[in-house]
């Protein structure tokens, strides 16, 4: 009823602006995420203050409205032109809210629904302000299954702090809130039944200080570490429960227990000794299969299954490198007497067990894609990370999917390519990449579909020592993400501007969101023999770029790059781009004609190919963005001619190297040169490609006259090996500045 209802008056509305011919956007009224429909009569509302109604606001909603909440002489609040009601008519997640002159009404579906209401509300409020517009809104969620994820693991947040998160979560309508809580650098909840976790697996002696692909590694020297008691837990809970948020707590298992293990060495295959881990990776000390690890882990599950209410608990089943096992007696055994035929299937027997002592006491699991490999656990619920492979092959085995692909969901990963961004894992997922994510792939059909549950963003804290450090990476793209898991109807443009208010008042509380929203962004064009071409898609409506080098100027939104330097761009009237500085330096094939086989991953194709000839230096500490290619566990072959001979003497290729993030340098560099003394082969191999740093450079010196082409075979580290980051997946490899001289 009020579908047809909401239908209706939409074309009544829409039918009224065609005939008044007025062309006008219908603003959001400051509210992310962005409501499903909004019906503006064009007046004002005359209410300025908000009263209680009949049924108790929450503190979460005391608290937004507060400041508008009118009090009257006996200090009690005002109650005036304002009401909301639940209603049956409406889905649990689904409200309305009507403003007119004198009144505001909301209804719906649930209490929660409810709250959406009030936060709406709250927003429009405060970002849009009085008078207020006559509007109908009437709103539901694209996805059922909206969560963020913390964690609390790499680095601990007090009580405190998870509860602004909570909050934070609330104000953009999340509903679930994953709580990583154990990992090989620190148990951090209390069990009581198994007190070394909070003495030992709680703790670790020291921490890595800056990247971890930076070696040799360096440490604090600093014991680091905490836990939540279980009345802390039941706190934050509750505290979430208030807020209408499903708290999933994950205890990681088989892999990433070095902590626990460190704890009760008996759990682990070698017996141990073991120590809570220092620096960040995967661990090839895991859970060992044996009864006493079941008795253990099931003793775990009983207490947390008392802590959380909610149905689902998730048990990790990600990065277990399978070495320990199949190094042991033990596991031979277990894998014999269960007919089990390799690792993989030890580890889907892991899962299932554990799946089935959970199920028996009424709860079900959640566990990362690889819980589908050596086949899923019957009742579970995959959480896709490594891509959407895993999420859509779950989908068609019938299984609930929730989509959080590192591509967009990762919010340890950059945010802006700028030179003074803090030090993050790596990747780049801007803030418009989130925005335009849809978590339902296309390749399912309507029936596939319909287990895509929704998505959820993670927050990873190898890098993020601070809570205000995680303000700094979740919360800009937190906005952005709250749309994309709402609606399907967006509008960048439309977010922008809200996101500024957004931003402003964050800003206001003290909370520093990124804004990298006045970045320009330069798409290079080259690659194709005619030079390198450097344009601005994204400026401003009516507003140009100016171009400074050296003592010349010019204006516009495309710009041929010449001279060497530091060429300057901003964007032109009132300052509201930082200046973008680009280095050029170009070099004999910066005019070449470029074809590389394969095309690099769509993931990291910056440019496209052209990218690694347009005389920019991808940067030696990210390797996200437009410089750097990225070509995912394959040889490649790199080809450039020119039309006009050249005489060379040095040639130079850059690999990057981050092994935590799957990126491993190539075995063989190996460049052909065809030119007036015929064909000269130069090859370096693995060897010579070594460095401690991020960037290797390999240089061939040559003497090469009258050179029409430079064929590069680049050949693969191959299969990541077991017991590393990715291990069995084939490696990246990345590619920057091929620098001809
Ligand atoms: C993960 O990022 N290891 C799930």
């Amino acid at each position: 009823m009020k579908q047809i209802d909401s239908v209706f008056l939409f074309i009544v509305f829409f039918i009224f602006l065609a005939v008044a011919g007025v062309a006008q956007k219908i603003p959001d009224f400051g509210i992310i995420p962005r409501p499903e429909v909004v019906e503006w009569n064009g007046q004002y509302s005359d209410v300025r203050n908000i009263q209680k109604g009949t049924i108790a606001f929450t503190p979460f909603e005391e608290n937004m409205l507060a400041p508008f909440l009118s009090v009257d002489s006996k200090g009690d609040k005002q109650t005036a032109g304002f009401r909301y009601e639940t209603d049956e008519k409406f889905d649990d997640e689904a409200y309305e809210i009507i403003i007119s002159k004198n009144d505001i009404h909301i209804k719906g579906g649930s209490r929660k629904s409810i709250q959406y209401g009030l936060t709406s509300l709250a927003q429009m409020i405060r970002h849009h302000g009085f008078p207020l517009p006559e509007v109908r809104i009437y709103d539901k969620p694209y996805l059922s299954y909206r969560g963020m994820h913390l964690d609390v693991c790499r680095h601990f947040f007090t009580v405190e702090e998870v509860k602004k998160y909570l909050d934070y979560l609330a104000y953009y309508k999340y509903n679930h809130f994953h709580w990583h809580l154990t990992e090989d650098q620190g148990w951090r909840i209390e069990i009581k039944k198994y007190p070394k976790l909070q003495e030992i697996a709680a703790y670790r002696k020291e921490t890595l200080i800056g990247h971890y692909s930076d070696k040799p590694h360096k440490f604090d020297g600093q014991k680091y570490g905490g836990y939540y008691t279980q009345d802390e837990v039941k706190e934050i809970v509750a505290y979430a429960t208030e807020r209408h948020i499903e708290v999933i707590p994950e205890i990681e298992m088989p892999g990433h227990a070095l902590a626990a293990l460190a704890a009760y060495p008996e759990l682990g295959c070698s017996g141990g000794p073991y120590e809570v881990a220092t620096k960040w990776g995967v661990f090839d000390d895991v859970f060992c299969p044996t009864e006493n690890t079941f008795r253990f882990l099931e003793g775990v599950i009983d207490e947390v299954i008392d802590l959380f209410p909610y149905e689902y608990i998730h048990i990790g089943g990600d990065e277990c490198p399978k070495t320990s096992w199949e190094n042991s007696p033990v596991c031979q055994k277990i894998m014999l007497e269960n007919g089990l035929k390799d690792a993989h299937e030890l580890q889907s027997y892991f899962i299932k067990r554990m799946e089935k002592y959970i199920n028996a006491k009424g709860r079900k699991i959640i566990g990362w894609d690889e819980i589908l490999e050596g086949g899923l656990a019957p009742n579970a619920t995959v959480m896709s990370w490594r891509g959407t492979e895993g999420g859509i092959a779950a989908a068609k085995q019938k299984h609930k999917v929730i989509m959080t692909p590192g591509s967009h969901c990762y919010f340890d990963y950059y945010q802006s390519e700028s030179a003074d961004e803090p030090v993050a894992i790596g990747g780049y997922t801007p803030l418009k990449k989130v925005y335009h994510w849809n978590p339902v792939p296309n390749v399912l059909n309507d029936e596939e579909k319909k287990y895509i549950w929704g998505g959820q963003a993670n927050v990873w804290t190898e890098y993020i020592k601070t809570f205000s450090q995680v303000e700094y990476m979740a919360y800009a793209r937190g906005m952005a993400m709250s749309e994309a898991l709402w609606h399907t109807q967006k509008s960048y443009a439309e977010f922008l501007k809200k996101f500024v208010l957004h931003q402003e008042y964050w800003s206001g509380q003290g909370v520093k969101v990124a804004n990298h929203i006045y970045e320009i962004k330069p798409v290079f064009e080259s690659g194709d023999g005619k030079g390198v071409f450097i344009r601005f898609d994204d400026i401003p409506e009516g507003r140009k770029v100016s171009h400074v080098i050296g003592d010349r100027s010019e204006s516009g939104d495309r710009f041929f790059l010449s001279e060497k330097g530091n060429h300057e761009f901003f964007v032109e009237g009132k300052s509201i781009s930082k200046p973008l500085i680009i280095s050029f330096n170009p070099h004999l094939a910066t005019d070449a004609v470029i074809k590389t086989e394969p095309l690099p991953s769509p993931k990291y194709s910056g440019n496209g190919p052209g990218s690694i000839i347009n005389g920019v230096m991808g940067s030696d500490n990210k390797y996200g963005g437009s410089e750097w290619l990225g070509f995912e566990g394959k040889d490649v072959k790199i080809n450039l001619d020119w039309e006009k001979s050249k005489n060379i003497s040095k040639v130079s290729l850059r690999f990057y190297k981050g092994e935590g993030q799957w990126i491993y340098l190539p075995r063989k560099a190996e460049m052909k040169i065809v030119g007036k003394n015929g064909l000269i082969l130069k090859t370096v191999t693995t060897k010579d490609i070594q460095t401690d740093k991020k960037v290797a450079t390999v240089v061939f010196e040559v003497d090469a006259k009258e050179v029409t082409s430079l064929q590069f075979f680049i050949q693969n580290y191959g299969i990541i090996p077991a017991g590393a980051q990715g291990s069995g997946h084939g490696a990246w490899l990345f590619v920057d500045e091929v620098v001809v001289e």
